[in-house]
């Protein structure tokens, strides 16, 4: 089996993910070099690979690029991997620590496109493997269901997450907002032998979520909300509110991807959460829990 820490092996990346690169290459090895990107007038892009003095790439690479914001993304990652290849790059993986499109996995209405059935084969053909952290997987259970043929590892952010609350607070209450968060709720939750619960969740739009609390104790609980996303933040605030209601102590949040702009952040802590914390896995001021570490060695022990 290859390894990707072979001398010379490189780590692909953008410059707007330089701190995650970097973590990412002291954990592995790998040498790290800048793609460069340009954005024409008219919103096109053009990229240019890092080659050596001969024009030419390592025959090892990895890209990593998080997939938030994904759709100008989704148009780098075709450009970047077909240069790579092209230039010499003969095992090409992928780290996406947020794997986007993976949510629509039914048409829920006649006529709508399955993102997951689309971009999923889409990434496996650009790339021989794929690793990512906590992709939003309901109907299948293995995400190479979504990326047929690839090797293909998920890492959680939950462990790391319990790790970092447990340093904050003493004897938090663990709450998933909703049934998909039982899982790592349950992870982090017996990782430091925490209560848990889970909340029930029924969402009517973008913006229009309604919570049912779990029927535990709450008054005087310092509560900690887990999930995987925070997107616009509605499913934690309306978890938040009633859980100030109840007579919560304190209500944190804690979670893997942080999506969410500033005024939805803002929104959060106007609902009474006090702090905000996430991994890495997106770029965002409330990351304190760094995957790098995770992710080498889930990249290592792949056979790609
Ligand atoms: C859904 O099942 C996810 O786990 C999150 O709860 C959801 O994506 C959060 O979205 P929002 O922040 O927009 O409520």
């Amino acid at each position: 089996m290859d390894s990707p820490e072979e001398p010379g092996a490189c780590l692909l990346h953008f410059a707007d993910e330089a701190s995650s690169a970097g973590r990412l290459a002291a954990a592995t090895g790998l040498r790290p070099l800048a793609i460069e990107r340009h954005r024409f007038p008219d919103g096109e892009i053009k990229l240019r690979l890092p080659v050596d003095a001969a024009g030419r790439l390592p025959r090892r690479a990895v890209l990593l690029r998080s997939l938030h914001q994904p759709n100008e993304k989704l148009i780098e990652l075709l450009l970047a991997a077909e240069t790579a290849r092209a230039l010499g790059v003969q095992s090409l993986a992928l780290v996406a620590p947020y794997l986007a499109y993976m949510r629509q996995d039914i048409a829920f209405q006649p006529g709508e496109a399955v993102s997951q059935r689309i971009v999923g084969p889409f990434l496996g053909r650009l790339f021989d493997a794929v690793v990512t952290v906590d992709p939003h997987l309901h109907r299948i259970a293995r995400l190479d269901e979504a990326i047929p043929g690839r090797a293909c590892a998920v890492v959680s952010g939950a462990p790391l997450l319990a790790d970092w609350i447990a340093a904050q607070r003493e004897a938090p209450l663990l709450l998933g907002p909703d049934a998909e968060s039982a899982q790592w709720v349950a992870q982090a939750a017996a990782r430091h032998v925490f209560e848990y619960a889970v909340c029930s969740k029924t969402r009517h739009g973008d913006r229009q979520v309604a919570v049912t609390l779990p029927d535990v104790f709450l008054r005087g609980r310092s509560v900690v909300l887990l999930d995987d996303v925070a997107s616009t933040g509605h499913t934690l605030i309306e978890a938040t509110r009633l859980l100030r209601a109840a007579g919560a102590a304190s209500v944190d949040v804690a979670v893997t991807h942080a999506l969410l702009a500033d005024a939805d952040l803002a929104a959060l802590h106007a609902a009474g959460v006090g702090a905000f914390w996430s991994t890495d896995c997106v770029p965002h001021p409330s990351n304190c829990v760094y995957m790098a570490q995770t992710l080498g060695r889930a990249l290592g022990e792949l056979s790609w």
